[in-house]
């Protein structure tokens, strides 16, 4: 197999990002920086991407309930990162990031095939895989917040209105919000741009895959095979919620 099409099975990237990985140098082959994406990969070839070894013959699917003060990263020079939770780390990459602060589910896996599902954008249609978070917030939910989310926020930067998201208001400060994608920052953004603060962020699921209420903060197990086939190809799954009038 060539080393692009390696990299694009084995890691949670898409097309367009291996050739400028592969350039920056972040991909060893056998230990040695390897640029082209031409070069062809045997099966006991070892390939690294940003020291992380790729290969894995079987393949892990893991949930790890995240403690604050964790980054979602392989390594950090600062701060203690997931990675150091888990015994398999050489291989495994996450699906799905959340911020330092943020807490509960985090999906970590050798499949890189499999985790696209749960990280890509929806291409066209498909609406996504919910995501749902608890969220805390500096100052009351504001009766508008519902139809601002519903409508979906512009994000500037990336020139792009996010997907319908639902909110249901628990308490004054805290709420369920359901979003469809993971941009950068993107709820703590939402209700920025709702002139609200969040205080606290908690991952509760992600498609059909809910937090293990017997995970402490840190610990970790695998997921069933139920669990892993409940993810399925974003063109399968329906059209998106309707926006509100
Ligand atoms: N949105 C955020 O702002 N932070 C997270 O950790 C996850 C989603």
């Amino acid at each position: 197999m060539r080393l692009d099409r390696f990299l694009y099975h084995h890691s949670p990237h898409g097309r367009r990002d291996i050739r400028p990985l592969l350039a920056a140098g972040r991909v060893r082959v056998d230990g040695e920086v390897e640029k082209n994406s031409q070069h062809e990969i045997g099966d006991f070839t070892q390939v690294e991407l940003d020291g992380v070894l790729l290969r894995s013959d079987t393949p892990v699917y893991l949930m790890l309930n995240k403690p604050a003060g964790y980054l979602s990263a392989t390594t950090d020079s600062q701060h203690p990162t997931v990675m150091e939770l888990i015994d398999e780390r050489q291989t495994l990459h996450i699906a799905g990031r959340l911020d330092r602060a943020s807490t509960g589910l985090l999906i970590l896996t050798n499949d890189g095939k499999w985790s696209r599902r749960l990280t890509e954008p929806p291409q066209q249609k498909g609406e996504g895989v919910p995501k749902v978070y608890l969220v805390a917030t500096a100052d009351p939910i504001t009766a508008d917040t519902h139809a601002h989310f519903a409508r979906g926020i512009y994000f500037a930067y990336e020139d792009l209105t996010t997907r319908p998201a639902g909110l249901e208001v628990l308490a004054p400060r805290q709420a369920k919000l359901t979003i469809y994608e993971g941009r950068y920052h993107q709820i703590k953004r939402m209700f920025h741009a709702v002139g609200n603060r969040v205080t606290a962020l908690h991952r509760v699921s992600t498609g059909d895959i809910h937090l293990d209420p017997g995970l402490e903060p840190g610990q970790y197990r695998d997921l069933t095979a139920a669990e892993v086939s409940s993810i399925v190809p974003a063109h399968e799954i329906g059209p998106p919620p309707r926006r509100a009038s």
